[in-house]
């Protein structure tokens, strides 16, 4: 385990797009062992600071770090490489294949570099096992064999959760991991979330509050690019500017 007190550290992070600064001197850390939800109004800059963090997107200013090394200039699969997984808002999964499929290529996308003097043959094994690791721990074991576009709403979410898994990351980021599920759904995911704690550091995108507040750790607010407030949930909840932002009738 890394000696860095924050698996990621976000500083003064901007991006700007021609003249809309879409996410603005926004500052924050994740820690090992904690969800860190992150809410907002719609086209408030969450996505953008998930893209930023993760990579895929360049900063205007401002820099990342990632278990204490400045990675502001990493591409996003050297990120991923370090451990920094993401899942994304739209599903990003290959419909035609299967949900372990769909896992193995995550785990051999995110290791190719570091095995690209393997034979094909081991790098398979590799990423299936990882592939294998990551199902059972989104509870998604039984549904290996099934083909993507079959499941479920629901399964389909899990399965993005699974595929950032089979990268094996220390940090995830997870963009509305939530959206659309009924509240069976929902329960499933909040309790796979709940025990990926231990061990990773998680920053959790999401609308529903009743989710945010009944698993967060922490909660960071964004209005308009900038963050209003962040703390624990409850100096979140009873904050005036949230209030009036923001929470009005959900708290
Ligand atoms: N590539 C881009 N080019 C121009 N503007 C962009 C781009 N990406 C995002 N934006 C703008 O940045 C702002 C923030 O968008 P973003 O998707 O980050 O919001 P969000 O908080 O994730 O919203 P939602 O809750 O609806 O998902 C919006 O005004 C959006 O239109
Ligand atoms: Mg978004």
């Amino acid at each position: 385990m890394s000696a860095a007190p924050f698996a990621l550290r976000a500083a003064g992070v901007t991006r700007r797009f021609g003249a809309l600064a879409a996410v603005r001197d926004v500052s924050l850390d994740l820690r090992r062992g904690e969800i860190h939800a992150l809410i907002g109004t719609n086209g408030a800059g969450k996505s953008t600071l998930v893209n930023l963090l993760s990579g895929e997107i360049a900063l205007s200013a401002g820099s990342v770090q990632l278990e204490g090394a400045d990675v502001t200039d990493w591409s996003q699969p050297r990120r991923a490489r370090a451990g920094l997984g993401r899942s994304y808002q739209r599903n990003n999964i290959f419909l035609p294949l299967s949900v372990r499929e769909n896992c193995r290529l995550a785990a051999q996308m995110q290791a190719q570099q570091a095995w690209k003097l393997w034979q094909p043959a081991a790098r398979c094994r590799f990423s299936t096992e990882r592939a294998d690791q990551a199902l059972e721990r989104a509870g998604l074991a039984a549904l290996a064999g099934r083909v993507a576009a079959n499941l479920s709403h629901g399964q389909k979410r899990q399965l993005e959760v699974a595929m950032c898994l089979a990268t094996a990351p220390t940090v995830l980021l997870l963009d509305e991991p939530l959206a659309g599920m009924g509240p069976e759904e929902s329960a499933r995911m909040l309790e796979l979330l709940r025990s990926l704690r231990a061990g990773h550091a998680l920053l959790l995108v999401e609308h529903d509050m009743e989710a945010v507040f009944a698993v967060a750790d922490r909660i960071t607010v964004m209005v308009d690019g900038g963050v209003i407030a962040s703390g624990a949930p409850e100096a979140v909840r009873a904050d005036a500017q949230v209030q009036a932002a923001y929470l009005g009738g959900h708290a």
